[in-house]
């Protein structure tokens, strides 16, 4: 049988998808949860229908990891609609047990609804998110979020950074004019790297004015696992805000 990235038309994936183990009450929450918070690219992208009432932002998370931004924004603003994309089964799992307050040692129903929970502005694509973007309409976020993208320092991984032409040019399509593209990183390479693909790109500036614009958290931020091993570590994470034009 094929797997994905051999699959002709896919883009080939540089990570890991699947944790050694998934522990039982994530696998319970990736059975029952899951399906009914996941998007599809065959589904249709109207926010109307796919958050049931309209919603005053539309966001995207790109690689959401255990989830802990996606979920803290969508809990401060239950009037936005947040999309969230991980490969990583682990993570995924992760973002439903904050949404659900489902841990491991709990006594598991036979099933959940998530209409029950406080958070229900967040859909769910666990698949590589190149893989979405042909599916997305034009114009249809406010926000996209790359938090910590891993940095492929060496020379000879440059090629698979996210941030590169072609995901920049499906990332403008999908931003309205005006929406923001937030990307944090901890990485020295990776920060220059940033600095330079961004500035060669015609449709994107870079809002900073002075230094804290751009060293400072930003006021809307939740920090996420990522950043504190960052900071844990002695490494030093950055946030750029870049707006469509
Ligand atoms: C270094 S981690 C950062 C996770 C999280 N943003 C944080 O700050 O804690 C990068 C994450 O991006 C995910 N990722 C990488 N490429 C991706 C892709 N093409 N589509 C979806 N997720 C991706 C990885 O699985 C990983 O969880």
């Amino acid at each position: 049988m094929l797997n994905q990235n051999q699959i002709p038309d896919t883009p080939k994936f540089f990570g890991r998808r699947k944790g050694r183990v998934v522990r039982k009450a994530k696998q319970f929450l990736l059975d029952c949860m899951l399906p009914q918070m996941k998007i599809t690219p065959d589904m249709v992208f109207d926010a109307q229908t796919l958050f049931e009432i309209e919603k005053k932002e539309i966001c995207l998370e790109i690689g959401f990891g255990d989830g802990q931004h996606l979920f803290g924004q969508a809990l401060r603003n239950p009037q936005n609609g947040y999309i969230g994309v991980e490969v990583f089964q682990n993570g995924v799992a992760n973002l439903l047990t904050l949404i659900s307050g489902i841990k491991e040692g709990d006594n598991l129903p036979d099933t959940v609804d998530i209409h029950e929970f406080q958070v229900q502005n967040v859909k769910v694509f666990d698949d590589d998110v190149r893989l979405l973007f042909k599916a997305l309409p034009d114009n249809f976020f406010d926000k996209v979020y790359l938090l910590f993208p891993d940095p492929w320092p060496k020379n000879k991984h440059a090629g698979r950074r996210f941030v590169n032409p072609d995901n920049l040019k499906e990332i403008k399509r999908i931003l309205k004019v005006g929406g923001l593209f937030r990307i944090a990183t901890d990485h020295p390479v990776y920060k220059r790297h940033v600095l330079r693909t961004m500035h060669n790109e015609k449709g994107f500036i870079w809002t900073a004015k002075c230094g804290d614009d751009w060293r400072k958290e930003p006021k809307d931020w939740v920090k996420t696992k990522y950043q504190q091993k960052a900071i844990r570590e002695g490494r030093r994470p950055v946030f750029f805000d870049y707006k469509t034009i």
